[in-house]
């Protein structure tokens, strides 16, 4: 950290939704619904975590918390050394219910740490590329993190030992629904029921299917529901969530919605296209009329929530105040 480097920062980092179907370990969508990270260098080595909202009674509040760790691999890449810190969280991404938290948490920290080494100065001269590279890294899977650093709609891929993103605008039309259940799973769980390999037909059938979706979701909504399809993990994890695969299958083969699993569970995400696009359920409805209602759906509590993409990713708010915190 330099004399000049800010001591304090905010930042902000929406949710996201990964695979969308075929695009396994590839593809995201970045969602308005954010998570908000505050910190402040103290005169000390001590770290301590606030945390309000989602995760508040169970995450650590000390150097083992994510965002901590995350600065702490900054600074390290940096060949430096994190201060002592106050870290302010209020988490609103559910966590372990696959809408991106770790992500949102890992992003925070990366950026967060970046402003205060004095290696960024906020908004729209954000380094994006340097922030997912890190990020990426300490994830071990850019399919979250990509659209959470750049907004929209993302695919990410790894070359050697360089992590890449494309971000790309997704179309207007596309209004996606979140339909979360209480139940949490983990990516690690939800990974191990994945087998070490799939039919060639499974193969070849979701690589044409992913080829599509970029189509579906940057111009042509109107073929979401074949660009949605997958064979590569979705059945694979039904055991784990059977609620949300028989919502998807519900949705997709009685109503024609597209819907998959949100990244790897248990979220159900439907990409509609029109506000008053509805589903009858087994006991209920999902449409955009529902307005963070709760229903009975497929035998489970679902909380469906309307959301829109979100289009920047993560942002420093108020960056004008990175050039008048300094002490
Ligand atoms: N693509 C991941 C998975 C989601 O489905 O396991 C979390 O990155």
């Amino acid at each position: 950290m330099s004399q000049q480097s800010p001591t304090r920062v905010r930042v902000r980092t929406p949710a996201t939704s990964a695979n969308l179907g075929p695009g396994f370990d590839a593809a995201g969508l970045a969602l308005e619904l954010y998570d908000e990270v505050e910190v402040a260098v103290r005169g000390d080595d001590h770290v301590a975590v606030r945390i309000d909202g989602e995760g508040a009674d169970e995450l650590p509040r000390d150097a083992a918390h994510l965002v901590v760790r995350a600065m702490r691999a900054t600074f390290e890449a940096e060949g430096e050394r994190l201060p002592g810190v106050d870290v302010e969280c209020v988490n609103r991404v559910p966590h372990g219910r696959g809408l991106g938290s770790s992500a949102s948490a890992i992003v925070a920290g990366v950026t967060a740490a970046r402003v205060l080494l004095g290696r960024e100065n906020g908004g729209d001269e954000l380094d994006r590329d340097r922030v997912f590279e890190l990020a990426a890294r300490i994830e071990g899977h850019p399919d979250n993190v990509a659209p959470c650093v750049y907004g929209g709609f993302t695919l990410a891929w790894r070359t050697g030992e360089e992590w890449r993103a494309l971000p790309l605008a997704p179309s207007p039309r596309v209004r996606p629904v979140v339909c979360v259940p209480e139940e949490r799973l983990s990516t690690e769980a939800a990974r191990g029921l994945l087998p070490e390999s799939v039919p060639y037909g499974a193969a070849s059938f979701t690589a044409g299917r992913a080829a599509l979706l970029v189509a579906a979701v940057t111009g042509h909504p109107e073929l979401l529901l074949d660009a949605t399809a997958d064979q590569l993990h979705q059945s694979y994890r039904e055991p784990a969530m059977p609620a949300s695969v028989r919502l998807i299958r519900e949705l997709r083969e009685r109503e024609g919605i597209p819907a998959v699993i949100s990244g790897a569970g248990p979220t159900v995400l439907a990409l509609t296209t029109s506000p008053g696009e509805a589903v009858a359920g087994d006991a209920g409805r999902i449409s955009q009329d529902h307005v963070d209602s709760i229903s009975e759906v497929a035998g489970t509590s679902w909380h469906i929530r309307p959301i829109k993409i979100d289009p920047a990713g993560v942002w420093i708010s108020s960056p004008r105040s990175l050039t008048c915190v300094e002490e």
